[in-house]
């Protein structure tokens, strides 16, 4: 099996993550999340949200809808450039992205070489409104949540009285009919974004430009994220996106390749230019000190949060030996680490005394679990593949002595400590 292959049946078996509808046979590029993937894509978001806001605290934060009307999405430029180049086999009909294959090669599935033309293809799901399915009806599934930030930037801009420069940032469900969704979760066909869209003046473009960037790439540190594994680039004036003038990429050593996790990118007034001439609404911001009015530049800072859970889960995935056993542990930051200790009886005999303890950690809003069947050696082994940084044992001896066993995942060395000090012992460390 390769690493990916492991990731994705450890997630599967440990519930974090299941395919959509699997009973029914699933859906390609969809994924549902269990209790622990919930748990991760919460601790991902509150990662997030601090992290931006901790580098700038000028930033309001919004939720737009899912659903966009074709008006808004032409304005963006989505209808006419947002597609990918697509390719048939007409020997097999697998449809490949044109730009990911060599075309004058054969077909890597069946070995003939009998390609269609490449064709432009709209990645947006498009759908209708109401009850008549007419052109006036078209509206889609928002391919990327910045738009509604655009759309509502005046809105935004009154109701809250900030001044440039400020952000507004969403998290939210985004959706592309991906030709190829794969890799697990790192290209799906719906998923989840976190974007920052930072309003400034043209000339202070550069100087924030590079502070997100370097806030972006310091909390991928701040995660624990290999560092070595982490690196920028920069795009080439051929492959930006229609709205960007430069992008810089933060990129992840996947086990499939280096490839993007986020993208920083600089859309200048573009987007906001383009929603005033198609909606003939001033997008202007007055100006106190010029006494003039301009369209605000953005710097642009998205990342996905499944595939920075899938960069997570590939970044904290272990085997080692301890005492001459294997075990798999994923060595995730006890700061975004699902669950943060687990309570474990020794034997079921102590589950009452334990379960005190457990209810006491719970009440303080730590994430702990209570797990009293199984050998403690096998309880322990599910604690390190979910990645729980502690484990704390009560056994026969914490009835006479108030104390307790604390495990530490990593380096699975013990330490006594009175029971009045776990709460403290794990806040610490969390
Ligand atoms: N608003 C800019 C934008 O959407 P993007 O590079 O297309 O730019 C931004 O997407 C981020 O969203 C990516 O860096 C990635 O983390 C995530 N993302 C994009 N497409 C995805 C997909 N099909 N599946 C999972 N995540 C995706």
């Amino acid at each position: 099996m390769n690493q990916l292959d492991k990731i994705v049946a450890l997630a599967k078996r440990r519930g974090f993550v299941y395919q959509t509808a699997e009973i029914f046979g699933g859906l390609n590029g969809v994924y549902d999340f269990g209790h622990l993937g919930t748990l991760l894509k919460r601790n991902i978001r509150d990662a997030w949200v601090q992290s931006i806001f901790t580098t700038n605290s000028n930033i309001l934060f919004m939720e737009g809808s899912i659903l966009g009307p074709y008006a808004m999405w032409e304005a963006s430029g989505h209808t006419k450039n947002f597609s990918d180049p697509m390719v048939d086999c007409t020997k097999c009909n697998r449809r490949f992205r044109a730009d990911e294959i060599d075309l004058q090669a054969s077909c890597p599935v069946c070995g003939n070489k009998a390609w269609t033309d490449v064709r432009q293809f709209q990645l947006m799901f498009q759908t209708n409104v109401g009850a008549s399915a007419d052109s006036s009806s078209i509206a889609y599934l928002r391919p990327e949540t910045a738009q509604s930030i655009f759309v509502q930037f005046k809105n935004m801009m009154a109701t809250n009285r900030v001044k440039i420069p400020f952000g507004i940032a969403q998290i939210g469900k985004a959706f592309r009919n991906e030709i190829t969704p794969k890799q697990f979760l790192f290209r799906m066909r719906e998923f989840e974004q976190m974007e920052l869209e930072w309003f400034c003046k043209a000339e202070q473009v550069d100087t924030y430009f590079t502070l997100w960037v370097n806030s972006r790439r310091e909390f991928y540190d701040h995660l624990g994220i290999h560092s070595d594994k982490i690196k920028l680039r920069e795009h080439s004036k051929d492959e930006l996106a229609h709205y960007s003038a430069r992008t810089t990429d933060i990129e992840y050593e996947y086990p499939f390749g280096w490839k993007e996790l986020e993208g920083i990118a600089d859309r200048g007034d573009y987007d906001l230019k383009q929603h005033s001439k198609y909606s003939g609404k001033d997008l202007m911001v007055y100006d106190e000190v010029s006494k003039t009015s301009f369209v605000p530049s953005v710097v642009e800072c998205s990342v996905g949060v499944d595939r920075l859970f899938l960069t997570l889960l590939c970044d904290a995935y272990t085997e080692d030996t301890i005492d001459g056993e294997e075990r798999t542990v994923l060595k995730l930051s006890p700061r975004i680490a699902p669950i943060k200790a687990a309570v474990l009886p020794l034997v079921k005999k102590l589950s009452e005394p334990a379960r005190k303890l457990y209810n006491d950690i719970a009440a303080k809003g730590i994430m702990v679990e209570f797990d009293e069947s199984g050998s403690i050696g096998k309880r322990y082994r599910r604690q390190d593949e979910i990645g729980t940084p502690l484990c704390c044992t009560f056994d026969f001896e914490s009835l006479d002595d108030n104390a307790v066993t604390m495990r530490d995942r990593d380096t699975t060395t013990q330490e006594r400590i009175n029971i009045e000090k776990v709460i403290g012992y794990i806040r610490e460390r969390i």
